[in-house]
């Protein structure tokens, strides 16, 4: 193997020490790394990160990279490559935390679990910290479905749950943050998107692991089960899946990169002071496996 791994410190998720990304990536290492990111979920790349060149190299060791349909957010010649930045967003989404307004927080999640068919997975690389604030977390969905009792497993067995596109986190039924208030919502126009249903355990495709897929932001009621029922279920769930022993939170320097598989994690963003630059780019990489259906 061409590169060391070391556990990350909560014990989620993978360091990836000792790559050379300044020469082509043999195949026999493309596949270590692949193996690495089924095994853990989450992959740290300290300070490697330094070109779009680079970014795309590594992203692709992984699968085939979408294209995102707003050619606006896509870094010119790299159509693979979005900007996500905050640096001239003079309507962005803002709330408060406490007293304290903060753009671009989103809580825990799985990207477009309101979709049947979510991307397969992602990878970030930072440009420009903002100084406070800024990180990235991750949960591990698969150490907190093993981490659950013999019992609840046989419960929550063969449930499915409802997600919805939620835009405004104030609206989350489930995980949202305590101390949350509303601020402004921006002026972006989504479309309709309909309610999807998914497995509340996924059974990873290519792993076979166990996943417990919650998507709090989005989590709306457990197919047909009465809500006086389901809401304290999955309160417990969203409460034991995001604790801090599964979670890994990032404080990001310029240049690391942090690759996750997005059928097995969820991940947030704590958003930025209001004023503060951040930014950070990103591909994702397609999913071709479609768990969910529409209600
Ligand atoms: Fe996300």
């Amino acid at each position: 193997m061409t590169f060391e791994t070391q556990p990350l410190n909560t014990g989620v998720g993978l360091e990836i020490l000792g790559l050379d990304l300044s020469r082509p990536i043999p195949e026999a290492t493309r596949r270590d790394l692949y193996d690495a990111w089924l095994d853990a979920g989450i992959l740290l790349f300290r300070g490697l990160g330094t070109s779009p060149e680079r970014q795309l190299a590594l992203s692709r060791c992984f699968g085939e990279l979408d294209i995102h349909p707003v050619e606006s957010v896509r870094i010119e010649g790299r159509p693979e490559i979005i900007r996500l930045a905050n640096r001239g967003n003079v309507d962005p989404i803002v709330h408060y935390l406490d007293d304290q307004e903060i753009a671009g927080l989103i809580p825990w999640h799985t990207d477009m679990i309101y979709m049947t068919r979510p991307c397969r997975g992602a990878l970030l690389r930072m440009i420009e910290t903002p100084g406070q604030l800024g990180q990235t977390g991750w949960i591990d969905t698969v150490a907190a479905y093993d981490a659950l009792s013999e019992e609840m497993k046989q419960r929550i067995q063969g449930l499915e749950v409802r997600f919805d596109f939620v835009l405004d986190i104030c609206d989350m039924r489930f995980g949202r943050p305590e101390n949350l208030r509303h601020g402004t919502m921006g002026t972006v126009e989504f479309g309709e998107i309909p309610p999807v249903v998914h497995p509340m355990v996924w059974d990873h495709p290519e792993s076979g692991h166990k996943a417990l897929m919650l998507s709090p932001v989005h989590l709306i009621e457990v197919v047909g089960m009465d809500r006086a029922e389901a809401d304290p279920l999955l309160e417990e769930l969203v409460a034991h899946s995001t604790e801090e022993r599964f979670q890994y939170i990032h404080e990001w320097e310029v240049d690391d990169m942090v690759l996750w598989d997005n059928w097995r994690t969820l991940h947030m963003a704590a958003g930025t002071v209001l004023g503060t630059d951040r930014e950070v780019q990103r591909t994702s990489i397609s999913g071709d496996y479609e768990m969910g259906r529409l209600l």
